[in-house]
C-alpha cells in the first residue's frame, strides 16, 4: 500500500450510509470502487443521540478489505473500549475532545495499542482544543455536522476552523479530516480551506455508483486545489 502523506487527498467512505443488511459486501464494493480509507462510525446513544455498532462489527468486516479502518468513536467514555477496537482490527481511532476530561491520556493509549490517533471536534469546539496534543496526532477531524447521523447539511461556519487548524498544523505530518455533508458541492470549499481527508457517507453510497461518486469527490478536491494552488 503506498504511503499516504499528510497532504494527499484521501477519500474515506463512511459506512454509516451503507446497507447494514449486507455490510461485508458493501465494504468490498466501496473498496473496489476506489476509496482510500473505510470510516466506521461508532455511536453509543449517550455521547450522540444514535446507536450504531461496536468492536464485533469491526471484527466481522475486517477480512473484507485491506484498506485502513478509520474508527470514529462517538462514545463517552472511550478509554475502556480502545483495546477492544485494536483487537478487532482498527488501524486508526479518533476520539472526541468532548468525550472526557483526559484527551492526552486517551491519545497516548491509542498509540500504545499500536493504532494511529486522531481527535475530533464537534462544531462548537474551538481549534484551541488541539494545541497541547499535536505531538500525539496522526489527524484532526473537523465535524462539519453535529455528530450522530448521515445525510445532514454542511455547517459552513466550520470553514474558518479548518483554515485555523491548517495553520496550527503547519508542516507537521498531521492529516486534516472533515466529516459531515461532504459531497461534490462542498468538497471545493473544504479543500480550499485546507482539508485533505474527505469523509463521505451519503456522498459515496447514495445512488449506488460508488466508483463514480468517489471519483467525483476526488476530482472536485484536486480541481479546487489546482485553482487555489493549495499546497
Ligand atoms: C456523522 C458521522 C458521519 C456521517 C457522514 O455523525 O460521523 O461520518 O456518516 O455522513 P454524510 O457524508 O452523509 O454527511
Amino acid at each position: 500500500m503506498t504511503q499516504v502523506i499528510a497532504q494527499d487527498i484521501v477519500v474515506a467512505a463512511s459506512i454509516l450510509s451503507a446497507d447494514f443488511a449486507k455490510l461485508g459486501e458493501e465494504v468490498r464494493a466501496v473498496d473496489e470502487a476506489g476509496c482510500d480509507w473505510i470510516q466506521i462510525d461508532i455511536m453509543d446513544g449517550h455521547f450522540v443521540p444514535n446507536i450504531t455498532m461496536g468492536p464485533n462489527v469491526v471484527r466481522a468486516i475486517r477480512p473484507e478489505t485491506k484498506k485502513p479502518f478509520d474508527v470514529h468513536l462517538m462514545i463517552a467514555p472511550c478509554d475502556p473500549y480502545l483495546a477492544d477496537f485494536a483487537e478487532a482490527g482498527a488501524d486508526m481511532v479518533t476520539v472526541h475532545a468532548e468525550a472526557g476530561p483526559h484527551l492526552d491520556r486517551s491519545l497516548q493509549l491509542i498509540r500504545h495499542l499500536g493504532m494511529k490517533a486522531g481527535v475530533a471536534l464537534t462544531p462548537s469546539t474551538p481549534e484551541s482544543a488541539i494545541e497541547y496534543v499535536l505531538d500525539k496526532l496522526h489527524r484532526v477531524l473537523v465535524m462539519t455536522v453535529n455528530p450522530g447521523f448521515g445525510g445532514q447539511s454542511f455547517i459552513s461556519a466550520q470553514l474558518d476552523k479548518i483554515r485555523a487548524i491548517r495553520k496550527i498544523i503547519g508542516d507537521r505530518p498531521i492529516h486534516l479530516e472533515v466529516d459531515g455533508g461532504i459531497h461534490v458541492h462542498t468538497v471545493p470549499l473544504v479543500a480550499e480551506a485546507g482539508a485533505n481527508v474527505l469523509v463521505s457517507g451519503s456522498g459515496v453510497f447514495d445512488g449506488g455508483d460508488y466508483a463514480g461518486n468517489i471519483k467525483a469527490i476526488r476530482d472536485a478536491a484536486e480541481t479546487a486545489r489546482a485553482a487555489g494552488a493549495v499546497t
